[in-house]
Parts: structure tokens; C-alpha cells; sequence
């Protein structure tokens, strides 16, 4: 068998030297650079299977080296090491075209784990499935029950596409009714660890002192009541997915568990001395800004690095009007065979007046205003059918405000107009505005001034 070719960018000499080691012990061939240049010049002249890089060097970023070879060398996979503060970078990097990632330090176990990974995902990648999606303009789409035709829920399935094969860990946020845990299912049963378990535990509904018992388990006389040992949802989520739904709501103690379960990969029943290894990808959901959260003393900020190495935003509805009828075309054929009712269409009325809502449940609200429109019409769904508070709203006229504004306040007020009015299409907005994207992304970053971009 031929070996594999691995290129190993690492401004840390030492480093490089251990590096190289460890893998000429594991029977790859390596090659060496400490910057980015070189790297590239290496990748144009030779022949690398995987390229494996730092993310901070001085001069050129590594960040720059993962993007340059996802551009040109598409075919090689990357595998980036990162130092722990700055876990945060690995998301860029996956984002970027890195399949996998390692925190320093490793043991060469680690390492080798993570090669052979890479090496075996270049062949899922490339062939087909992994790739960015080809989507046709303004066509519904439908992935794993994740139902739209907007940019927005277009670039979430291209990322859940993204991380369903990895173990990586991820922060889906978004507001109440968007659909956070369907897509935690969709990652989870489009990936390759479907066949193993999906557990979903809701952190909010579970009382605070069971939460670590029912999350770790316990161990025979660890409390009044223990009278055997007990899994918890971690060792029966082993080998699959854990769904840490509505993370923000668990308790200090709960916190610094979790944390060492990312960390060391392994827990500890209550009531026992010793850990045990775990296997589990953790994907965690909240409506809460967690990272305000975690700025303020409310939430562990190294626990929200350490979950927020994806992040997923799960946009509300109103910002993606193009999904309402794709969605209420769904909604009413899933009822309309649980209510034996086939052929039921929505009036033209209606259609108006589901798209100009501002639907504050998102698409929970939705779903249950077909339910109930479904259950009292007959053949078609008029505005009858819908609630009061539907019609009344769309009659609304927007207060016109006078308060006198600067020409960037109005000038970013109708970027977010034509932005909203293309389901966040930037390309399409910048057209329309008559900018570049660049130019465009620039005037966004600025009026936001401090807040975070997520993603
Ligand atoms: N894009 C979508 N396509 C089809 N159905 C969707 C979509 N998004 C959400 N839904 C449906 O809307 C309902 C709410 O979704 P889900 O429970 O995943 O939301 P959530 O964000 O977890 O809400 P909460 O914060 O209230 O728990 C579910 O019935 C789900 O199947
Ligand atoms: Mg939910």
C-alpha cells in the first residue's frame, strides 16, 4: 500500500519536530512548512493526501491556508490544531473547509484518531453527498423534515450537511417554534451515528437536583433512595448523540460537568470515584443569547466555547416570508391525512395574509394555525378560517416615525428592508442596493457596531 502524503504547518518549530514524529511512527510521509507560503508552494509541487495546520502563526493566518486549499486543492482535507482559548477559531476553520480539528494538547492516540478520520472522510466528501448543495433558485426544499425555499434555510442545511458526519460539538440558537430540534435530528439521522441513539433532554423541564443524576447516572447508595446504580442520558446516548435542549437553564454544577465531559471525553456517575470514557456528540439548543449570558456571569464562558464550536442559527420566520407557503403547503398535506381530508387548498386571501404575519411562534404558530384552518374549512381555507388576530394584524398600518434620523440610520434601515424582502440573500441585496457584497457586509458590520454576528 502506498503511504499517505501529510503536510504539517506549524510556525512552532518543536512542534513540527513532534509532529513529524509521531507520524512517521504512525507509517505516513511527511513534509514540513512553519509558514503559509511554503505550505502552498508544497501543495502546488507535490503530491499531499491531507494537509494538517496551525491557526495561529505570526504573518499568515492558518485561517488563510484552510481557505486557500477548500479554493484550489478541494480534494485534500484539512485538519487544523488550535490551543484552547482559542477553540472559538475551529469554527471559522470548519466552516472554512476543515473536516476535522485537534486541541492542543494531544496524545498521539488523538492524532492518529484524527488522521485517519480525515483520510477516510475525503472519500465521503468528494463523492457526492458532503458538497455544497447545487440549489435551484427559488425551489422548495426538503431535507430530513426541514422544510423551505429561502437562502436562509438553504445555508442551514448546507451546514447541517457539514457537521452530520463529524463529532464536532454544536450550539443551535434560535427563537422559540424555529425549529432548533428538528434540526438537531436532521444532523443526527443524516449522519453517519444514526444507527446508534438520539437523546433528547430537555435541561429546563428536568428539576435542578436530578439533573446531574439523570444526565451522568449514579451509583448504589449515592444518595437516600439509590438503592442500585442507574445510566444516565449520557451512557445511553453512548456512541450516538446527547440533545441538551435549553441549555441555558442548567445549574452551575451541571455546568462544570459538562465541561469536564468535553474536556476529558468521559464522566462520572454520582457516588463514584472513577470516570468512565464516552463516546457522544453533544449538540445543545437555547432561545436564550448565550453569550450575553456568559459576559454577564450566567452562563460558564469556557462551557459556551467549548458547545459553541458550531454554531447554528435557526432564523425566525418573519425574516424568511419566501418558506411561509412552502411550510403551509406541508403542514396542511401532514394533516390533512391525519383528518382524512385530501384536496384542501388555500385561497388567494389567505395566502396574503399568512405571508404579511409576523408569526411571533415562528413555526410551531404556523403549524397549529393549518391544524385549526383544516379542521373547520371545507375544500378550501379562507380568511374565515384563520384566527382574528391573523387578519386584524395585516390591517395594521405601521406609525410612521418622525423622529428625525441620520442618513446611516436610514440608510441602514432600508439595507435591512431589501435585505429582508430577499429572504437574506446578500448577493441579491447588494444588486438590488447597488453595491458590492463586500462594500455591503462592511455597512451591516458597521451599524451593528458591537453586537455579534453568530455563524
Ligand atoms: N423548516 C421546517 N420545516 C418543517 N417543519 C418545521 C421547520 N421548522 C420547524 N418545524 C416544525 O415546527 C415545530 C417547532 O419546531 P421545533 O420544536 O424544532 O422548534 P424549537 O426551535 O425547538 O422550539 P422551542 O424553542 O419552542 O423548543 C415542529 O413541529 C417542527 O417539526
Ligand atoms: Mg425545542
Amino acid at each position: 500500500m502506498n503511504k499517505k502524503r501529510i503536510l504539517i504547518v506549524d510556525d512552532s518549530f518543536d512542534m513540527l519536530e513532534v509532529l513529524q514524529r509521531q507520524l512517521n511512527a504512525l507509517n505516513y510521509v511527511t513534509f514540513q512548512s512553519s509558514n503559509v507560503n511554503d505550505a502552498i508552494d508544497i501543495l502546488e509541487h507535490s503530491d499531499v493526501d491531507l494537509l494538517i495546520t496551525d491557526l495561529q502563526m505570526p504573518v499568515q493566518n492558518g485561517m488563510e491556508l484552510v481557505k486557500y486549499t477548500a479554493r484550489h486543492f478541494p480534494n485534500i482535507p484539512v485538519l487544523v490544531i488550535t490551543g484552547y482559548p482559542s477553540v472559538a477559531g475551529a469554527v471559522e476553520a470548519v466552516k472554512s473547509g476543515a473536516m476535522e480539528y485537534l486541541v492542543k494538547p494531544f496524545t498521539i492516540k488523538e492524532l492518529q484518531k484524527a488522521v485517519e478520520k480525515a483520510l477516510a472522510q475525503r472519500a465521503v466528501k468528494f463523492e457526492g453527498d458532503g458538497q455544497k448543495t447545487k440549489w435551484k433558485n427559488d425551489q422548495p426544499v426538503s431535507y430530513w423534515g426541514i422544510i423551505g425555499q429561502s437562502e436562509g434555510i438553504k445555508e442551514l442545511i448546507d451546514l447541517i450537511r457539514r457537521v452530520k458526519d463529524t463529532k464536532v460539538t454544536t450550539l443551535i440558537t434560535g427563537e422559540s417554534g424555529t425549529g432548533k430540534e428538528l434540526v438537531a435530528r436532521a444532523i443526527h439521522y443524516s449522519g453517519k451515528y444514526s444507527k446508534s441513539p438520539f437523546i433528547a433532554v430537555n435541561c429546563g423541564a428536568i428539576p435542578e437536583n436530578l439533573l446531574e443524576s439523570e444526565l451522568f447516572g449514579f451509583v448504589k447508595g449515592a444518595f437516600t433512595g439509590a438503592y442500585e446504580s442507574r445510566a444516565g442520558f449520557f451512557q445511553a446516548a453512548d456512541g450516538g448523540t446527547i440533545f441538551l435542549d435549553e441549555i441555558g437553564t442548567a445549574s452551575g454544577t451541571v455546568q462544570t460537568r459538562l465541561l469536564r465531559v468535553i474536556q476529558e471525553k468521559e464522566i462520572t456517575m454520582v457516588g463514584a470515584n472513577k470516570p468512565q470514557k464516552i463516546d457522544v456528540r453533544i449538540i445543545a439548543a437555547t432561545n436564550s443569547d448565550l453569550y450575553a449570558m456568559s459576559k454577564n456571569g450566567k452562563f460558564r464562558e469556557d462551557l459556551y466555547y467549548r458547545l459553541n464550536v458550531i454554531s447554528i442559527t435557526t432564523p425566525p420566520l418573519r425574516d424568511r416570508r419566501s418558506d411561509v407557503l412552502p411550510l403551509a403547503q406541508h403542514f396542511l398535506q401532514k394533516f390533512s391525512k391525519d383528518f382524512n381530508k385530501e384536496g384542501i387548498t388555500l385561497s388567494k386571501e389567505v395566502a396574503g395574509l399568512l405571508k404579511s404575519y409576523a408569526w411571533p411562534g415562528n413555526i410551531r404558530e404556523l403549524e397549529n394555525v393549518i391544524q385549526r384552518a383544516l379542521i373547520l374549512c371545507d375544500g378550501e381555507i379562507t380568511a374565515g378560517h384563520l384566527p382574528d388576530y391573523i387578519k386584524s394584524a395585516s390591517q395594521e398600518v405601521p406609525a410612521e416615525t418622525t423622529i428625525l434620523r441620520t442618513l446611516k440610520e436610514v440608510e441602514y434601515e432600508h439595507i435591512l428592508k431589501v435585505l429582508q424582502a430577499v429572504d437574506h440573500n446578500k448577493t441579491e441585496a447588494a444588486r438590488i442596493l447597488g453595491i458590492n457584497r463586500k462594500t455591503l457586509r462592511q455597512k451591516l458590520i458597521n451599524q451593528s457596531g458591537t453586537k455579534r454576528t453568530t455563524g
